[in-house]
């Protein structure tokens, strides 16, 4: 195999066979194939697209490139519920806690920062000591007492995503709809689940911009569920605003423990639920929908929610009592609107990569993480703004680029006479 030759044929339009596609990948895992190589071949797969044999491929060859997990003989439903990825959105944290109170299993293997989005990983990281890269069969063993563990894409499952993720997010490529497909499925089949639920964003602060698109990402995730053999159900939800109060790393885990006692925004909450309910519905311990929006309200009013979730970060090594005071900003400051009316609009994609400025998201492999650091969202699309009020309270330990992003963030904010209200879920015709 010649790296440069694939690369041509893709980079011209043309279909690779899974065995090209399986030498370029696993000799990129070896380190024969260069990163160079690499960034180029998903450019040109970034452009050019793959017809469904070469989707279904690079889904197989990634599952292939490391272990699968095997739940055989539990008798509880194994569901897992994955994101495309957003601004604020901390919805893992708090529906797979749910989930294991409801008694569904959720082995959720999950991603790190990518592109403008913020991980799950790098949340939950936040915690002092949690531990996101155990052995399978200690995930498993958590799994198994808990209802729920979350890890990260590791050595042992999909390593070829992992190595391939990180590569995306530097190389501007995420917003691919085979790249995507690759990188979710193959961790969600390598799972061990029976079911699934897609929670595909939609609007300017993710990947796919227009619901025509999302629609495309839906059916394809959709095709690679049933060819797995995995339910899987598809949920489009609105992403031209952040999602809930705050976005950034510790203040994510903390709205999450909010949205656990029952004080979650409401389009956070919202979102959440129903994700959830297609789940409960998939596994048969609900008849329907309602049934299954009380179920879930109930494990949140009852506190079962959110012993879950103690439960799971404890067992995971993470010292929640130790979380404010280890991840508490040095610096904040207050973003004042420059107009007034109504607030119409944000550009979404932008607040995202104020996120990363501020330390959310590493913008290079040895950067780090500012766990201290994130956006309080003071007004949401449709409340009423006067001039100089704020509009997002920002904070972190680096005082540059505090003041980087507060720059970028002034000009996110668009307001006017009152739009129509946009829909927080849409159809899923
Ligand atoms: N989440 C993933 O795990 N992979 C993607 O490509 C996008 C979101």
């Amino acid at each position: 195999m010649i790296p440069a030759n694939l690369i041509s044929k893709k980079r011209d339009g043309h279909y690779l066979s899974k065995n090209e596609l399986s030498d370029f990948i696993n000799n990129y895992l070896t380190g024969s194939v260069t990163e160079e190589q690499m960034a180029a071949m998903l450019m040109a797969i970034y452009f050019k697209g793959m017809n469904e044999d070469e989707i279904f491929s690079l889904v197989q060859i990634m599952i292939d490139s490391g272990s699968t997990l095997d739940f055989g003989g539990s008798n509880r439903y194994i569901a897992d519920k994955h994101s495309t990825g957003g601004i604020g959105d901390k919805i893992s944290l708090i529906l797979a806690p749910i989930m294991a109170a409801a008694g569904i299993k959720v082995p959720m293997i999950a991603g790190r920062g990518l592109g403008f989005t913020g991980g799950t990983i790098d949340k939950l990281e936040s915690i002092p000591g949690f531990n996101s890269s155990p052995s399978l069969n200690q995930f498993k063993k958590w799994v198994d007492e808990n209802g729920y563990a979350i890890m990260s894409q590791s050595i042992d499952i999909c390593p070829a995503d992992k190595k391939i993720y990180s590569l995306r997010s530097k190389t501007g490529t995420v917003a691919s709809i085979p790249l995507i497909c690759g990188s979710i499925m193959s961790k969600k089949i390598a799972e061990g689940i029976s079911g699934l639920v897609l929670d595909i964003k939609v609007g300017s602060g993710t990947f796919m911009k227009s619901i025509d698109q999302a629609k495309e990402l839906g059916s394809w995730m959709k095709k690679i569920g049933n060819l797995f053999d995995i339910k899987t159900d598809i949920i489009f939800t609105n992403m031209n605003q952040p999602l809930g109060r705050y976005s950034g790393l510790a203040c994510e885990v903390e709205e999450s423990i909010e949205c656990l006692k029952g004080n979650g925004a409401n389009d956070l909450i919202d979102i959440t639920l129903e994700l959830g309910s297609s789940l409960m519905i998939q596994s048969g311990l609900v008849r329907d929908r309602n049934q299954a929006i009380d179920v879930q309200k109930d494990l949140i009013e009852s506190g079962k929610a959110l012993r879950s979730f103690e439960v799971s970060v404890a067992t995971q090594g993470g010292k929640l009592e130790k979380l404010k005071s280890s991840t508490k900003p040095k610096y904040e400051t207050l973003i004042l609107s420059k107009s007034e009316g109504v607030v119409n609009t944000f550009d979404t994609e932008e607040i995202g990569w104020a996120l990363v400025e501020l330390g959310c998201v590493k913008k290079r492999k040895q950067d780090d993480l500012d766990h201290s650091a994130g956006i309080e969202f003071l007004k949401k699309t449709g409340d009423s703004i006067i001039k100089n009020e704020p509009v997002y309270r920002v904070f972190n330990s680096n005082k540059k680029t505090l003041d980087n992003a507060a720059k970028m963030l002034i000009k996110t904010i668009n307001c006017g006479k009152r739009h129509a209200d946009q829909k927080l879920i849409f159809d899923n015709a």
